[in-house]
């Protein structure tokens, strides 16, 4: 059996994240988090001493340090470039934190240096390592392309107080960069592609600076649509997400903004039945992410109404023969379970960079990813902006160093 060296990491930026990080990581057997360093010494003491690891002085000192040898930037998004850029330069893998940036140039010479620096480089889009949008993502033989997505988000800003950097564009990009790159990562996975043009709109707070509604609809090559909205308005405990991936003949809808439980409700013909009946015992290769451990309550769970209805349909113009009718639901345990799958996730994220740092395998989550979330989101806060459509190739373009005016649809 090869053994894999252990990955030791100098985290950077001892804020909430990163106690959540170390939390999830702390039992991975090939991954050590042995330096801290943030500009507030406390934080850095306090984060070092739980994970009884050392405090650097300044996280430039992390770069030539013989013991570290990946970085994780835990700081807020616009500090992520400068420090990611640095650790790529001094041969170091990265775990950065989404965003990758929150500029679509920074993004590109990311992404560029990652590929030059032959590093691995693990963005935490924690979606791409949940086990449910995996199985949705597995099931696409059997559901169809999706045609439309609609993310719903009603979030919480209990713990954002108005001073927070949250709320500052230029800190953390906005809720499209911030936030919304999980989702536009989400649907990149789910829908196959990256979209070519995007619609967005946002409003305040009443009486207040605060951006805290954003709205975006993105189109995809081959004509799916997909819509997000993000309400930061909410209490904790009325917090609500659903996910509806409209597949023509299938629906699923996707409970929690960290997927906990999807109900797929699919008219299917003989073939696809009898694959659907087969889904309960493919449950832990469908749920399967490498480093996510699943617990007894994970299922897939069928219902099946074999000649629901007469086996001749008509969709968007095309005969279909779908007499059945098929109940899927895949269960994590729901609501009470996400703050498991969300360690998971970020174990799962830091498992794939400990692993591909010793194979040269690409991660799940790297940097191609990355700087598409980021060029899409980038795009929904220049639509948001300027009031009209803005095209992702424009965005793309001018990321990669040709100043051209973003142009209206
Ligand atoms: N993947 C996820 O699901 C997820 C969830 C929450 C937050 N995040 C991301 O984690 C990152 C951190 O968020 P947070 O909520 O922990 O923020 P936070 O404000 O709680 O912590 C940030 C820490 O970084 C430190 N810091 C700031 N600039 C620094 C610098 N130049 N050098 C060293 N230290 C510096 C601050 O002092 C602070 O301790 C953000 O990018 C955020 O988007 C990711």
């Amino acid at each position: 059996m090869t053994t894999i060296p252990t990955l030791r990491c100098g985290v950077v930026g001892a804020g909430r994240f990163a106690a959540f990080v170390a939390h999830a990581v702390a039992d991975l057997s090939d991954v050590r988090l042995v330096a801290v360093a943030d500009v507030d010494e406390v934080r850095a003491r306090r984060l070092a001493e739980r994970l009884g690891a050392r405090t650097a002085g300044r996280w430039q000192d992390l770069l030539t340090d013989p013991e570290v040898d990946a970085l994780v930037v835990a700081t807020p998004p616009v500090s992520h470039a400068e420090v990611t850029l640095a650790a790529l330069a001094a041969g170091r893998h990265v775990f950065c934190e989404k965003p990758l940036t929150i500029d679509p140039y920074d993004a590109t010479r990311v992404s560029e240096a990652a590929v030059r620096s032959g590093r691995v480089l693990v963005v935490d889009h924690v979606l791409r390592y949940n086990p449910v949008l995996r199985a949705v993502e597995r099931l696409r033989p059997l559901l169809g392309e999706v045609r439309r997505l609609a993310f719903e988000n009603d979030a919480s800003d209990e713990d954002l107080p108005p001073g927070h950097w949250f709320w500052d564009e230029g800190r953390s990009g906005g809720i499209f960069v911030e936030h919304g790159v999980h989702f536009f990562d989400a649907a990149h996975l789910l829908m196959g592609s990256v979209p070519d043009a995007v619609q967005a709109m946002t409003a305040r707070r009443p009486g207040s600076d605060i951006v805290d509604l954003a709205v975006a609809t993105t189109r995809h090559p081959g004509g799916a649509l997909a819509t997000f909205a993000h309400s930061f308005t909410h209490s904790h405990r009325c917090e609500r997400q659903l996910m509806r991936l409209d597949f023509g003949a299938a629906e699923a809808r996707i409970s929690g903004w960290i997927p906990v439980h999807a109900l797929l409700d699919v008219w299917t013909h003989d073939t696809g039945v009898a694959e659907v009946e087969g889904l309960p015992d493919r449950a832990a290769d469908l749920l399967h992410v490498d480093g996510h451990r699943l617990d007894g309550r994970a299922a897939i769970r069928v219902s099946v109404r074999r000649h629901a209805g007469p086996a001749a349909a008509r969709g968007r113009g095309l005969a279909l023969t779908i007499p059945h009718r098929a109940c899927v639901e895949i269960d994590l345990g729901g609501e009470p379970a996400k703050p498991r799958v969300y360690a998971e996730s970020v174990r799962a994220a830091m498992a794939d960079l400990a692993r591909c740092a010793s194979s040269g395998a690409a991660p799940a989550a790297g940097s191609v990813e990355g700087w598409a979330s980021v060029v899409v989101a980038a795009a929904a806060r220049e639509s948001a902006h300027q009031g009209r459509t803005i095209h992702v190739e424009t965005v793309r373009r001018t990321a990669a160093g040709a100043p051209e005016p973003a142009r209206s649809a």
